[in-house]
């Protein structure tokens, strides 16, 4: 099958320092994919890589493509990216202010984001459609509100329609409900998985919280030190993870029970830049050898597999 997104040997710099190394995923269409990992691990740099909004000083190098546009998307410039995003790929970030022009109805701007990508014959059908838009987050009656007039979890379903506003191929969603009470926050994850099922577009989610992978994802990637430590289906990754990063963030999560003090993994993130050669999680990793110094291959397919040295035992399926 081909992929929407494809990203090969992505590796993303600032000065000296790499931030992001040889990261390569695919996403398939219609396919819901999970980035996790702690903060500091390289999910945002990974997206905002894909999406073309590095800050300045952030250099990516290697390959993104994506189905439905003939041009590779790293280094393209920013009047090919402006056609891409908002039409093929769309982006909510967990602040939807960025997103949302404070001055503008919020109606006009649904409407907008159609006529700058000529998906709708003209104004009026713009309107309508953003009325239905509107109505399909439920949020019938805010056509002419503006932004600040909203609650936050409002405004986070307004970024919603305007991402899913022209049928984008991919979504890609970085912890768009963390900044949200949690009652509003399993009703914005609903809305998106819709959203995105209603018309077959992939999404790309990025989460610290395991369980909301687990109902809102299909295939899972583990990130560690700006690298991809371990992935697969998110039922195996998550009942029988082989990476000891894995391990101990499944064991760190709430996933399992909720009556007993949960373990943490030891030791802090380090800062950018500063993670060790070899495998990058060894200075954590009550299971490092002198081996771990060397950078440790990746074993099983690109859809189901890890880099480690000495991975946890297989289990077998519960009901197996
Ligand atoms: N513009 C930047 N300049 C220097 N370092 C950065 C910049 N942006 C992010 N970083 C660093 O890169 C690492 C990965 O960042 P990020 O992708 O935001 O992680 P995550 O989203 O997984 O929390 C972090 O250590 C972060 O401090
Ligand atoms: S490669 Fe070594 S240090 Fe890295 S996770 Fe596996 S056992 Fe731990
Ligand atoms: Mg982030």
């Amino acid at each position: 099958m081909n992929s929407v997104l494809a990203v090969e040997d992505l590796t993303v710099t600032v000065r000296d320092k790499t931030l992001v190394q040889d990261v390569s995923f695919t996403v398939d269409p219609g396919e819901r994919v999970g980035l996790i990992g702690e903060s500091g691990s390289g999910k945002s740099l990974t997206a905002l890589s894909v999406m073309g909004l590095l800050p300045e000083d952030v250099h990516a190098a290697g390959s993104v493509r994506l189905a439905g546009v003939d041009h590779e998307l790293l280094g393209a410039d920013e009047r090919r990216m402006s056609r891409v995003r908002g039409r093929h790929l769309a982006m909510v970030f967990q602040e939807p202010m960025t997103a949302l022009n404070p001055t503008m109805r919020v109606g006009d701007q649904v409407a907008e984001a159609m006529l700058i990508h000529d998906t709708v014959p003209g104004r009026r059908a713009a309107r309508a459609a953003a009325v239905e838009l509107l109505g399909r987050v439920q949020l019938p009656d805010v056509l002419r509100a503006y932004p600040h007039q909203l609650s936050g979890g409002q405004r986070q379903r307004v970024v919603l329609a305007l991402a899913l506003a022209n049928d984008p191929a991919l979504l890609i969603c970085d912890e768009p409900t963390t900044a949200l009470d949690v009652t509003v926050q399993a009703m914005v994850l609903d809305l998106i998985v819709r959203g995105v099922t209603d018309r077959s577009s992939a999404l790309l989610f990025i989460t610290h919280d395991l369980a909301v992978v687990a109902t809102v994802c299909q295939r899972v990637l583990v990130m560690y030190g700006g690298r991809i430590v371990e992935s697969g289906p998110v039922n195996e990754v998550f009942t029988s993870p082989r990476h000891r990063y894995t391990q101990g963030l499944i064991a760190a999560s709430d996933l399992e029970s909720a009556d007993r003090r949960l373990p943490t993994i030891p030791g802090n993130v380090p800062a950018a830049g500063q993670f060790p050669d070899g495998c990058v999680f060894r200075t954590r990793c009550a299971h490092a050898t002198d081996i771990c110094a060397t950078a440790p291959p990746w074993s099983g397919t690109a859809s189901r597999g890890f880099a480690c040295h000495h991975p946890a035992p297989a289990l077998e399926p519960a009901d197996a």
